[in-house]
Order: structure tokens, then C-alpha cells, then sequence
């Protein structure tokens, strides 16, 4: 496709768009999501994506890549064509057509199936590597946040200067509110955004383009490509920030920027809070050290990433800190607003935020008492007594000339 930059390059990425996954399983149903609707972005009611594992030995695994050049009905648009070939496929070139056609609806049907545990469901497409859901209740968590982060920074979607940007990257998109604000913001950039799961909407601006893809992997996007390159709230996504650091680098315009918007997953009380919220803390000093046990760092402090941006090429990196009410408890009116949708947030997350971690906390925890501390918690952050908030940072910093 001419609009895709991975077109000239081998990809892993699988670049679909689909129908809204179902709601999850209930005991007495299968946990599958209702048959998605399949199409290689920009080509309309397409076939579904053909899949060339081949091109993966150099990640060490299978990785789904899909070859858009096939799937778009021909290998070459040139005028030496010869069409009439086409029609001579022999018997053993159908059946390995049609195996292909059923191993591609397999990669990319298990891919949209997810993984389930627990009663909720993972991403399938590298499997284990994030520790959240993306089922309905999570993506329902991942757009009432955006609602309370938006608030929280005045209306404001991005602080970096831009100036006409052509190309963005939102790295880890989630439901993709936010590339599809963005894009909405400035049509004339191309938007790609990128996820483990496929958990986009199928109705979006024509210049955002969603990918499955794992962003800790090699980039597979030009280098100095990005005018501006996003991620949010990616704190218990990345494991490896100095290299992600270093490969949005390379793939950064030169004059371009970075930026992260990210929330602290340590919360604090407010010195005017009377409760002293000791269950909400202890849950986030238990997530913070299962995260650490298993390489993720969930704490966000800016001076931190600030050096690791610094160390990996930006320049005049910029800081501004936030406060988000996790409760209506401020006395502003619009912060008030970000707490309610905080609060409902962080009460429709607890759970999932919290199963597949549980089994780091200190101690050989249960599930019983992982029940017991998440009734205290929603208890503690309903009572107007509590005034608990995650701090939030802006980072943005510059690719030099
Ligand atoms: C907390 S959510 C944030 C989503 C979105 N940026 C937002 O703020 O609403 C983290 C997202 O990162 C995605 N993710 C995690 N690891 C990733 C990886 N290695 N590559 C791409 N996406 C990843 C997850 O699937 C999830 O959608």
C-alpha cells in the first residue's frame, strides 16, 4: 500500500481493523470473541491478511507479518504482467494456496481470539509479555482515563511544538483514543499507531492506521520518519526503556519530538486527607514490587526518564507535572470531574490490574486476600475523607538538526 511505510520493508506488523471484539465469556459461554471482521487497513473489504512466518527468524520467533503486496491481488502492477499465468495454478499449487489462506486464518483469528485466564482476556500476539487484560472493562478503564487525564492537562492532547507534522507514532495505543484525537487535530499527519492487541475501532479518521506489532521489538518504519512520537500511560508496558528510548530516536525526524504522558502508578494522599488510605497504598506498594520481580518498573519519575532521553540522543527535554484525583475531592470544579472518572477508572481496573501480578506480592498471597484488599480499597478511595491521587508527568524533548 502506498500510505504504508512498512511497505518497502519486510514487517511484523499485521495491520488490521476490525469490528469490536465481544464482551467476555461468561461461565457457561466460550471464550472467543464474535468472528471479526477482518481488513488490511485502506483496502476496504479485503481477504484477510496474508501471513509470511518466514520473515521472522531474526526475532528469534514465529511473528505473523503480513505481505500486502499479495493480499492486494497481485505481485506486480507493472505493464509486463502476464495475467493469463495466473490461471494455470496446478492441483499441488491449490492445496497449497488453500493451506496458506487456512494458516493465515488461523494466525489471525487466534491473534483476535486473545488468551483467557481467569476470566479475562490477554493479548494472544506475543502472549505473556504485558500483564494486563484487554477485554471490555479493561478498554472501558483505558478511555475513562483519557477522559480524567484530559481534564487533568486543560483539553491539551500534546504539549510538544508541533508544526504541521506529517507522521506520528502513538507507541502502545490502546483503544486508540488518543491517535484518533490527534488525528482528527491534524488531518494532514499520518497517525500510525501501534498495539499488541487488537483492540482498535473499525470507524476512524482515514489518516490513522492501526498495527499490530510489538514495539520492543526492531522498528521496522524508516528511520528519521516520525515528527512526533507518543506514548501514554506506558509505565507497566515497557521493559526496556533506554532501548525504546533509542529506537524512537533513530526513527524521529531530526528537529522532531518524543513525548510521554505517563501516570505514576504510585499513588499518594493529599496532606487534606483524613483518611489515611492504607489499603490503596499497600496495593500499589504490592503491584510496584511484583512488577519489579518481573522486570517491569511501574514507577514513572520524570527526572529519570528525563536523563534516559537525554542518554538516548533528545535534547531540551521539557517536564510538567500533574496531580489526578483518584475522587470528586478538589475544590476545582474540572479536577473535581477528572477525580470522578479517575475514581471510576481505577475502580473498574483494580481486579485486572491486579490477577496476574498476585502471584509476585510478598508473601505467597491468595486470591481470597487479594479480594479482601481491593473491598478496602474501593472502600478507602469511595469515602470522601480519602484524597488520594497518581501524580502525572509530560515529558517531551527534541531530536537535534
Ligand atoms: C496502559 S495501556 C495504555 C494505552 C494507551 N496508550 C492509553 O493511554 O490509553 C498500555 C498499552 O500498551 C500495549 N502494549 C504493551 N506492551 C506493548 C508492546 N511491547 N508493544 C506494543 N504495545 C504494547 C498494551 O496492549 C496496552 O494497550
Amino acid at each position: 500500500m502506498a500510505s504504508n511505510p512498512h511497505a518497502e520493508a519486510p514487517s511484523r506488523a499485521t495491520e488490521v481493523q476490525q469490528s469490536q471484539p465481544s464482551a467476555g465469556p461468561s461461565a457457561s459461554q466460550p471464550a472467543t470473541r464474535q468472528t471479526p471482521h477482518v481488513v488490511i487497513a485502506g483496502t476496504g473489504d479485503a481477504p484477510p491478511p496474508v501471513i509470511d512466518t518466514s520473515a521472522s527468524e531474526n526475532e528469534g520467533q514465529a511473528q505473523p507479518v503480513v505481505d500486502t503486496s499479495v493480499s492486494e491481488g497481485g505481485p506486480d502492477d507493472g505493464d509486463n504482467l502476464d495475467v493469463a499465468s495466473w490461471g494455470s495454478r496446478s492441483e499441488a499449487g491449490d492445496s497449497a494456496y488453500d493451506e496458506l489462506q487456512s494458516q493465515t486464518a488461523s494466525v489471525t483469528s487466534s491473534i483476535l481470539a486473545g488468551h483467557w485466564e481467569n476470566g479475562r482476556r490477554y493479548h494472544a500476539y506475543q502472549s505473556g509479555q504485558y500483564l494486563f487484560p484487554d477485554d471490555e472493562l479493561e478498554q472501558e478503564r483505558l478511555d475513562v482515563k483519557y477522559a480524567a487525564l484530559h481534564l487533568t492537562y486543560g483539553g491539551r492532547i500534546c504539549f510538544a511544538p508541533l508544526q504541521d507534522p506529517q507522521n506520528a507514532l502513538d507507541v502502545g495505543t490502546g483503544t486508540g483514543i488518543w491517535a484518533i484525537d490527534f488525528a482528527e487535530e491534524y488531518p494532514g499527519c499520518t497517525v500510525t499507531a501501534v498495539d499488541l492487541s487488537p483492540i482498535q475501532p473499525t470507524w476512524v479518521p482515514p489518516n490513522v492506521k492501526f498495527e499490530i506489532d510489538d514495539a520492543e521489538q526492531d522498528w521496522t518504519w524508516p528511520e528519521d520518519h516520525f515528527d512526533y512520537v507518543h506514548l501514554r500511560t506506558m509505565a507497566a508496558a515497557v521493559r526496556d526503556w533506554p532501548r525504546l528510548f533509542r529506537q524512537a530516536f533513530r526513527h524521529t525526524k531530526p528537529g522532531g519530538y518524543i513525548e510521554l504522558q505517563e501516570q505514576d502508578y504510585m499513588g499518594f494522599t493529599q496532606s487534606t486527607s483524613r483518611n489515611p488510605g492504607t489499603a490503596f497504598l499497600t496495593w500499589c506498594i504490592q503491584q510496584g514490587k511484583a512488577a519489579g520481580r518481573v522486570g517491569v518498573n511501574l514507577r514513572s519519575i520524570p527526572a529519570e526518564k528525563a536523563d534516559l532521553l537525554r542518554a538516548a540522543g533528545f535534547v531540551d527535554v521539557q517536564i510538567h507535572e500533574f496531580r489526578c484525583p483518584i475522587g470528586p475531592w478538589a475544590a476545582d470544579k474540572k479536577m473535581r470531574d477528572a477525580g470522578l472518572l479517575q475514581l471510576s477508572a481505577v475502580l473498574d481496573g483494580l481486579e485486572g490490574l491486579s490477577l496476574k501480578l498476585l502471584k509476585f506480592y510478598d508473601d505467597g498471597w491468595t486470591k481470597d486476600e487479594l479480594d479482601v484488599l481491593l473491598a478496602k480499597v474501593r472502600t478507602e478511595l469511595r469515602s470522601r475523607e480519602c484524597h488520594a491521587y497518581w501524580p502525572v508527568v509530560v515529558l517531551y524533548a527534541r531530536k537535534p538538526e
